[in-house]
């Protein structure tokens, strides 16, 4: 049974497959980025499965019809920076005119306390439905602030996908933005003393861009 009403956990054997290469410590960073992109891909599909059509008529060659679209336009894609900016090429496979805002956090190392160092945002995004998107989401604390800082500047509709979750950070994503749907590839067993999840990939920013 569903734990949160909010959270959407994917169980799909072609994520499982994928999500098993992202964790080896032996992926490399161009395996691992494509991976993060793949799955972000799938992710999206899912996600999609409430969205609202827009009926438009089309012409075939052979007679008119009325048919269905997504108003793309609509859509926009926020990283929270760095690991999230992984994600972005998953989405714009699916949404390639989505306009992408960036939202900049790092956690303090010693309190875990995330820092919003960065927000540059689309004009009219308080019109547009947001994907924000971080492969991790460890205690919550950087996906709630970053949540917190849409819906302050008037974002109404936003889906935050995740590719691993320890249940800490579902629970505090949950309790802090009932109203937000939350999607997950997968769930993890809980998070060590120094917030990383277990069993987890490790650090998400660092083997994308190979910092480490
Ligand atoms: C990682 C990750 C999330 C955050 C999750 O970012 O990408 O943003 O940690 O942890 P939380 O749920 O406990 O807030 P990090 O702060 O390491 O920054 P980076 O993306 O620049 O590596
Ligand atoms: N951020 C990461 O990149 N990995 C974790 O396990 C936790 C936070």
């Amino acid at each position: 049974m569903q734990k949160y009403k909010n959270i959407f956990i994917f169980d799909h054997p072609l994520i499982k497959h994928k999500v098993s290469i992202l964790r080896d410590k032996n992926t490399g960073m161009k395996e691992f980025r494509e991976l993060i992109e793949e799955i972000t891909t799938i992710m999206t599909y899912e996600s999609m499965r409430d969205v609202e059509l827009l009926p438009i008529e089309v012409e075939t060659p052979l007679e008119k019809t009325v048919q269905y679209r997504i108003p793309e336009e609509s859509i926009a894609i926020v990283p929270i920076l760095r690991a999230g900016l992984g994600m972005v090429n998953g989405v714009h496979k699916v949404f390639p005119t989505a306009r992408v805002g960036h939202i900049g956090m790092y956690r303090d190392e010693t309190t875990l306390e995330p820092r919003e160092y960065y927000c540059k945002l689309p004009e009219g995004i308080e019109d547009k439905m947001v994907f924000l998107v971080d492969p991790m989401l460890a205690t919550g604390g950087s996906a709630c602030d970053a949540l917190r800082a849409l819906k302050s500047r008037g974002v109404k509709r936003i889906k935050f996908m995740a590719i691993i979750a320890a249940p800490e950070g579902m629970e505090a994503v949950a309790a802090a933005h009932p109203d937000v749907p939350v999607y997950i590839s997968t769930v993890d067993r809980c998070l060590n003393e120094h917030g990383y999840i277990l069993p987890g990939l490790g650090d998400a920013g660092d083997r994308l861009y190979g910092t480490k």
